[in-house]
């Protein structure tokens, strides 16, 4: 029988330890306080930001809450940033994603201060995580690394490979697994022979961004597998990018959906803003 790894259990694990740092700092006088920011009404959007509210309530950290109308020009909203990065009493700031179209994702995250990028999706960020040097990690990857560590299961040496290549995950992904010293490869949608390379993981990370897309054919026996993918299927049931009840049994661990990547990804924002107090 494989290892669930419980993220729900071990995401709580890390916010208890952040309540506790937390109290210290504001017993010392520090107070950390996150900026919210979230354009529009997309329903999953509110829930995400809705979920990020609440872990700063439990774990004491200050959150101010932005909504703005999708009307808002690209303008305002970066002048409310720029507002932000000037304020000494924020310490973070996180702009919800996706955007309305007519504004410019790249620009916005260009503007935040790179000491207030709590998300980590600051290109300054991600430059200093390739070159290995301290600052803010993107959290769903970060979030993966801690559920491997604290599952006991080693990185060093391992055949590591990344399904996907986003700027958010699979890239992310890939630096930090080969931080801990594992041998990594990234495959995506257009990898030749796609089965050939994800047998070979002992440790695969899924963020192909389709329903129960892996099955058992795409894994060597014994693996463990990482599934950073949400979906909803026909019957509206939450499902990730493994074909959970066909791989169960031929992997030594698995990450379920929901209760295994997505925890984490709002423990480790939480985490980046009791760091950004150091920043
Ligand atoms: N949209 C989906 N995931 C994320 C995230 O981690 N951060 C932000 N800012 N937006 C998102």
């Amino acid at each position: 029988m494989a290892l669930l790894i419980d993220g729900k259990k071990i995401s709580t694990e890390i916010k208890e330890e952040l309540k506790v740092k937390v109290a210290e700092l504001k017993a010392k006088g520090t107070e950390v306080t996150l900026a919210v920011i979230q354009v529009g009404h997309d329903p999953a959007s509110t829930v995400y930001v809705g979920n990020k509210k609440k872990a700063c309530e439990f774990i004491g950290i200050n959150s101010l809450s932005y909504e703005l109308e999708d009307s808002i020009t690209e303008e305002e909203l970066l002048q409310l940033i720029q507002q932000l990065n000037e304020r000494e009493d924020v310490n973070g700031i996180l702009v919800q994603l996706p955007l309305p179209k007519h504004i410019n994702e790249d620009k916005v995250i260009m503007t935040i201060d790179p000491k207030k990028d709590v998300d980590g999706f600051h290109p300054q960020s991600v430059g200093k995580l390739s070159i290995g040097q301290k600052g803010f990690v993107s959290c769903t990857p970060a979030g993966v690394i801690q559920l491997l560590k604290r599952s006991g299961i080693s990185i060093e040496g391992k055949e590591c490979v990344v399904l996907g290549r986003s700027n958010i995950v699979g890239k992310p992904m890939a630096l930090l697994l080969l931080r801990e010293n594992g041998t990594v490869t990234i495959c995506h949608s257009k990898t030749k022979d796609l089965k050939e390379v994800t047998k070979r993981a002992d440790i695969l990370v899924v963020a192909i961004g389709k329903p129960r897309f892996i099955g058992k054919e795409y894994i060597k026996e014994g693996a463990v597998v990482i599934d950073v993918g949400i979906h909803r299927d026909e019957n509206n049931k939450l499902c990730g990018d493994v074909d959970f009840d066909d791989v169960v049994d031929h992997v030594s661990a698995i990450t379920p959906v929901p209760g295994g990547v997505g925890p984490m990804t709002i423990a480790m924002l939480m985490n980046n803003c009791v760091e950004s107090t150091e920043a």
